[in-house]
């Protein structure tokens, strides 16, 4: 079973300081992947490292530079919480090896992001465990912009052969109006009241966004906290399944 799994940013890194690891949650996080011996792909977000910069320099996933000066900055501090993931991730017996973004993907002056996955095709076919990390990427006409580790998801899950893919981030799950995780879901019109029902203009994060866009995937995706990070990739109930386009 195959699978492409995102750490988000605010899990493995201290949101509020800037370019820094939250260790512990970390090393918890890659203890929990190095139990599962099933083919997995990884996708790390930005946290403190990335977003800090492509804040600081007014960047995002919309909003491009032409400056290269800011897009080393960013793809630098992305590198550098990447090797850190790659390391925790090698500690713990994972073998997992660093795929970087700006050197294969773009995106095209409508802003769909284009992402060549034969290169992490072999790399799973060899054993090896590529990670992969939000980043900065060449986008026509407006230079260069963020690309979210959301977005790689679904990429590689169009693009690969998987079975499913995982969101680990700070909540237990999709929450419903009582801040109940909700189980399972189909359609989004059953959740739409509870998610704040968001407009096609909610791309850049936000609950409502993430579930359209797992909703559209071809295989079943799980939204889930770190705590069940071990029991979804054990193949048992992991915060909420979503189950759209199979
Ligand atoms: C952001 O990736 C990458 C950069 C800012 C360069 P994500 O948007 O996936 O990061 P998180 O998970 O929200 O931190």
């Amino acid at each position: 079973m195959t699978t492409v799994l995102k750490l988000g940013g605010s899990v493995i890194t201290e949101k509020e300081t800037p370019e820094t690891v939250d260790e512990a949650a970390l090393s918890a996080a890659s203890r929990a992947v190095g139990i599962s011996d099933e083919p997995l792909v990884i996708v790390h977000g930005g946290g403190s490292f990335g977003h800090h910069h492509a804040a600081t320099r007014g960047v995002d996933t919309t909003e491009g530079t032409q400056d290269a000066a800011d897009v080393r900055a960013i793809h630098r501090a992305m590198g550098a919480l990447n090797e850190r993931v790659v390391d925790a991730l090698a500690e713990a017996g994972v073998a997992a090896v660093p795929m970087r973004p700006l050197s294969v993907g773009h995106k095209t002056a409508d802003a769909a992001f284009v992402l060549p996955t034969d290169a992490v095709e072999a790399a799973l076919g060899e054993g090896f465990v590529p990670v992969l990390h939000g980043d900065v990427v060449a986008h026509a006409e407006s230079g260069a912009s963020v690309v979210s580790g959301d977005t790689l998801v679904v990429e590689l899950a169009e693009g690969l052969s998987v079975d499913r893919v995982g969101l680990c981030s700070t909540v237990p799950g999709v929450l419903d109006e009582d801040g109940t995780v909700i189980d399972r879901i189909e359609r989004f019109d059953t959740v739409a009241a509870a998610l704040g029902d968001s407009d096609a203009t909610d791309v850049t994060g936000g609950m409502a966004g993430k579930v359209r866009t797992l909703l559209d995937l071809p295989v079943p995706a799980s939204v889930f906290g770190p705590e069940a990070l071990e029991a979804f990739l054990a193949g048992d109930p992991a915060g909420t399944r979503i189950l759209g386009g199979e």
